[in-house]
This record gives structure tokens, C-alpha cells and sequence, in this order.
């Protein structure tokens, strides 16, 4: 199965199934010197921990990373670093009596055809326990941008129909993750909760919008035309399960916008340029122009749910499903650390690429 790798300067890996013995990532590029411990991996880890919060599965995982390479006495030495977590608490009988039938909305009849044969303990692959690699190695990609001042962040800002219309510093978003949604306006994630609970109830599972930002990157970065850091971006983020969209800037609001509203005008403040919005989402031209990155994804609804769906077996029988198991209702509360990690992973490698253009 080829296409588990990603980036070009600072390169990842990654491995494992769902109900597998362990998911791991082998990071290459990482320059030498950086000061990274399991304490750090792990702190990004735990944002996207299952067992925690309404809206996530009930499957517990300590998820306790180990650094088996790559790192001595507490420094990275520019050598493949390899991480790697145990999984514990899988269930792998919930999934004997549906595996000869395809999840609707899940992977299974995808993977079945191009495969002919697939691991369905979970999804394999296609779970969304692979996203710990990513955050893993994003844990990684957050301490270089961090000394160059770039920090990432962001929110759910939609579950359904309950959305959260405000803007939020880089300061506001500190504390998201203290928050059970990763909301950070009380008002509304009171209302998410709810309808959160009210779908569980159901058997059903419901989607929603997470809100990304980059602080502090700096102008010049990205490739023009094939590799526009705003398709980097979306790239990036649409290799995530479960996401169906992105937006950069004022994403399809531009379209119903004329050229003079979405335009972002340009004014020198102090003899700095200082743009007077931020349409474009701090990208022209697939360069950064040195304003905050923005950007959100549509995150579609978990695909295994309770309720009885009509799917057809191996053999194109038709029958009906009912996925017991743990699953998410709402993915979006652990999918922003996966979001996050994918968007920094990006900006690593863009800055990689602008130093190493400036050594000619
Ligand atoms: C963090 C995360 C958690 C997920 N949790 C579940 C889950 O509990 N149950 C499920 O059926 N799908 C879950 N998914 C979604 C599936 O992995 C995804 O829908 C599936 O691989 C099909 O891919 P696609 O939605 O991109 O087409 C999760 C995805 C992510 C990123």
C-alpha cells in the first residue's frame, strides 16, 4: 500500500493499523539540535486521545508514545526519528460479525476493490487511530515553527447547525483545549453539547467545521504553481479521514463577493505594508504574504453509526448494518490537533524549502 509518506524536506512515515499491534511514525529531516522529549509528544498526543469527552469514542488508550531513535540526551541528532505507540483496548470482536459488510460511508468497499482484501478490524488504515502519527510527527514540526515564532491554532467552529460566528485571537485559542469541544465561546459549545447528546441518543453521529490559524509566518513561503502553499494546504488537510472541504481565506464566500469586497487592500503603516483584511487567507499567489494563515475544514459525519443502514456483503448481497462499537459522534474535537499537526507539517517544510532557496 503505497502513499503513507508525507512532506519533502522534513519527511514522515507513517504505520499501523487500528487494531493492530502498534501505529508509529518514522519522521526523516528533522534538523539536528532540537530539544524534543516523550513529555512533548505526548502533550500533543493527549488532545487527540480517545476515552475523553461526550462527543468522542469510549475506547481508552493511554497512548503513550516511546522515541526509539533519532533523539540523544534530549536532542534531536538529525538522524530518523521513530515514535511508537501500543494499542491496548481493541475490540476486535464488535467487528467479526459485520466483517463481510461494508460500512456505509466508511472505507471498507473502497479498500475491498482496490485490494481485494482488507484488515476491517476498525478500518485498518482507514481509521482514524493513523492520526496519531500525524500528530506525532506535527508535535515535532510545532517546536521548529515555534522558534521561528510561528504558532498554530484553532477551533471547532460548527457541530451541525450551531455555529460559533466569532473570531478569536492567538491568545484566546490558548486555552482551547481545556474546553470539552474545542469551543472557546461558552454559549455556544453549551448548545453543541447538547445537540451532540441528543444525536448519541439517536444512534447517530453528526458533523461539523473546524477553524485553523498560523501566527507570525512569515511572507515568502510556498512554491508558485504546482505547489501554491494554499494547495500544500489543502492537500494536506484533505488527506485527513473524514474531511469533505477546505476553505483558505474567505473560501466560497469569494465567489458570491465582488473583486472590490474580497480584494484585502494594501496600506503602508510606518513604511510596513499592513493590509486592511484578510480574504486571501495570508496567501497570493500560493506565497505567504505575512498575514495570519486561515483556513477551516468541513468535517463530514462519523460513518459507523447504530441505526440500521441498508449495505450489500462481499458477495453484492443486499443486507443491513448496525455498527456497535465505540465510535466518535462528532469527530471534530479530535480531529483539530490532526488538523493542526497536517498545517504545520506543511508550513515546516515551506520554510525548509525558502531557506535552502536563499543559499544560492
Ligand atoms: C480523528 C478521527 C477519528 C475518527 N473516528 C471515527 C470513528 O470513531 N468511527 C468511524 O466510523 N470513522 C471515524 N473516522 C472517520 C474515518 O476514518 C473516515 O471517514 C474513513 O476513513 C473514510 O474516509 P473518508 O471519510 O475520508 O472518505 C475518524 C477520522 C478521524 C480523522
Amino acid at each position: 500500500m503505497a502513499g503513507n509518506s508525507f512532506g519533502k524536506l522534513f519527511k514522515l512515515s507513517s504505520f499501523g493499523e487500528s487494531h493492530g499491534i502498534a501505529v508509529g511514525v518514522m519522521v526523516d529531516g528533522c534538523p539536528a539540535g532540537l530539544e524534543i522529549s516523550e513529555e512533548d509528544i505526548q502533550k500533543e498526543l493527549d488532545k487527540r486521545k480517545p476515552g475523553s469527552g461526550i462527543a468522542g469514542t469510549k475506547r481508552k488508550e493511554s497512548d503513550s508514545i516511546k522515541i526509539l531513535s533519532g533523539v540523544f540526551e534530549g536532542k534531536t541528532t538529525g538522524t530518523p526519528i521513530c515514535m511508537l505507540t501500543y494499542n491496548e483496548d481493541q475490540k476486535s470482536a464488535n467487528y467479526e460479525q459485520i466483517k463481510n459488510l461494508f460500512r456505509p460511508g466508511h472505507a471498507d468497499f473502497s479498500y475491498f476493490k482496490k485490494y481485494g482484501f482488507y484488515d476491517y478490524r476498525g478500518g485498518g488504515r482507514s481509521s482514524g487511530r493513523e492520526t496519531l502519527a500525524r500528530v506525532a510527527a506535527g508535535a515535532i514540526a510545532k517546536k521548529i515553527l515555534a522558534r521561528h515564532g510561528i504558532t498554530i491554532a484553532g477551533f471547532v467552529k460548527a457541530i451541525g447547525s450551531i455555529e460559533c460566528k466569532r473570531e478569536f485571537s492567538e491568545k484566546q485559542l490558548e486555552k482551547v483545549y481545556d474546553t470539552e469541544l474545542r469551543c472557546p465561546e461558552i454559549e455556544t459549545e453549551e448548545k453543541m453539547k447538547e445537540l451532540v447528546k441528543e444525536t448519541a441518543a439517536k444512534g447517530d453521529s453528526i458533523g461539523g467545521i473546524v477553524e485553523l490559524k498560523a501566527f507570525n509566518v512569515p511572507a515568502g513561503l510556498g512554491e508558485p504553481v504546482f505547489e501554491k502553499l494554499d494547495s500544500e494546504i489543502a492537500g494536506a488537510l484533505m488527506g485527513i479521514g473524514a474531511v469533505k472541504a477546505v476553505e483558505i481565506g474567505s473560501g466560497f464566500r469569494a465567489a458570491k463577493s465582488l473583486g472590490s469586497e474580497n480584494n484585502d487592500q494594501i496600506t503602508a503603516k510606518n513604511g510596513k505594508p499592513e493590509f486592511l483584511s484578510n480574504n486571501a487567507g495570508g496567501i497570493l499567489g500560493g506565497i505567504s504574504t505575512g498575514q495570519d494563515i486561515t483556513a477551516r475544514i468541513a468535517v463530514k459525519p462519523t460513518p459507523s453509526v447504530s441505526k440500521k443502514q441498508k449495505t450489500i456483503n462481499r458477495n453484492s448481497e443486499n443486507s443491513e448494518i448496525e455498527v456497535i462499537g465505540r465510535h466518535d459522534v462528532c469527530i471534530c474535537p479530535r480531529i483539530l490537533p490532526v488538523a493542526e499537526s497536517m498545517l504545520a507539517l506543511v508550513l515546516v517544510n515551506a520554510l525548509m524549502e525558502q531557506k535552502a532557496q536563499k543559499l544560492g
